[in-house]
């Protein structure tokens, strides 16, 4: 097991030492790892823990689980972002960062003219729970961290995206810039992509870099929506 020391990495440890011997353990670089053997794991409370992140419906009806995004109630902006993707969305279409699949599944059921939906998605319960909640047959899954793609030769008509800005405690304005680097790669020459972001996030200038065109869609409770379209040619 391991962890980041500002994700409560020590804390952890210290509850897992209630329930089993741990073996041993290795701080590096503000992290942790630590293991115990398997026969002495008590069974029991280990499986309650993984209970957690088994998905079950949210007041919303949507299959989440402990961990993951907005796993209580759609998230606002997520919802700001539903309400400018319309029902003209043609061709293939990615969504990265797809958390439980709300986009997705919104998305197809009103665009009948959308070919194929892929989910990619880093957080493996969080896809596991997509699967329960996008069911029309066009959705594809990936298990993949975006910010590392390669390899993957399809090219989409629509990016939507509600990106990451954080894996620790800290804002990492980083990790959306590379979702939309990411974004920019996998469209077509004619692509589009439509995203939200924190109003305070600065992802104007990777925009404008990575396409010929974009355009703030509208503001509210602190999001803002962008639309890009027309990836600039970028080196692979
Ligand atoms: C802000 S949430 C949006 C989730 C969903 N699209 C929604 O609107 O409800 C961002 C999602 O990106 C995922 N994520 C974080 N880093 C990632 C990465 N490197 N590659 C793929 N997904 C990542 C997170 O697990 C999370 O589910």
């Amino acid at each position: 097991m391991s962890g980041h020391k500002t994700d409560g990495v020590d804390a952890f440890l210290k509850e897992v030492k209630k329930h089993v011997d741990v073996a041993g353990s290795l701080p590096k670089s503000h992290g942790k790892v630590f293991w115990v053997q398997r026969s002495d794991i008590k069974v029991d409370v280990f499986e309650e823990w993984l209970s957690y992140s088994t998905p079950s419906q949210n007041a919303d009806g949507y299959f989440t689980g402990a961990g993951m995004f907005s796993a209580a109630n759609v998230d606002r902006g997520s919802s700001l972002l539903l309400e400018h993707l319309g029902s003209d969305l043609k061709g293939m279409v990615a969504d990265l960062g797809a958390g439980w699949g709300l986009l997705t599944s919104r998305l197809l059921a009103q665009n009948n003219a959308v070919d194929q939906a892929d989910l990619f998605e880093a957080d493996f319960s969080s896809i596991e729970a997509a699967k329960l909640n996008v069911t029309d047959e066009r959705a594809r899954f990936y298990w993949e961290d975006v910010v590392i793609l390669t390899g993957f030769e399809r090219r989409y008509d629509v990016v939507v995206s509600n990106p990451p800005f954080h894996q620790t405690r800290k804002t990492e304005p980083e990790l959306g810039q590379s979702f939309i680097r990411k974004a920019a790669q996998l469209l077509k020459p004619a692509g589009r992509l439509l995203m939200v972001a924190n109003r305070q996030l600065p992802y104007e200038r990777v925009l404008d870099h990575h396409f010929r065109f974009f355009e703030n869609l509208g503001e509210a409770h602190g999001y803002k929506i962008f639309m890009a379209r027309n990836p600039r040619p970028v080196k692979r």
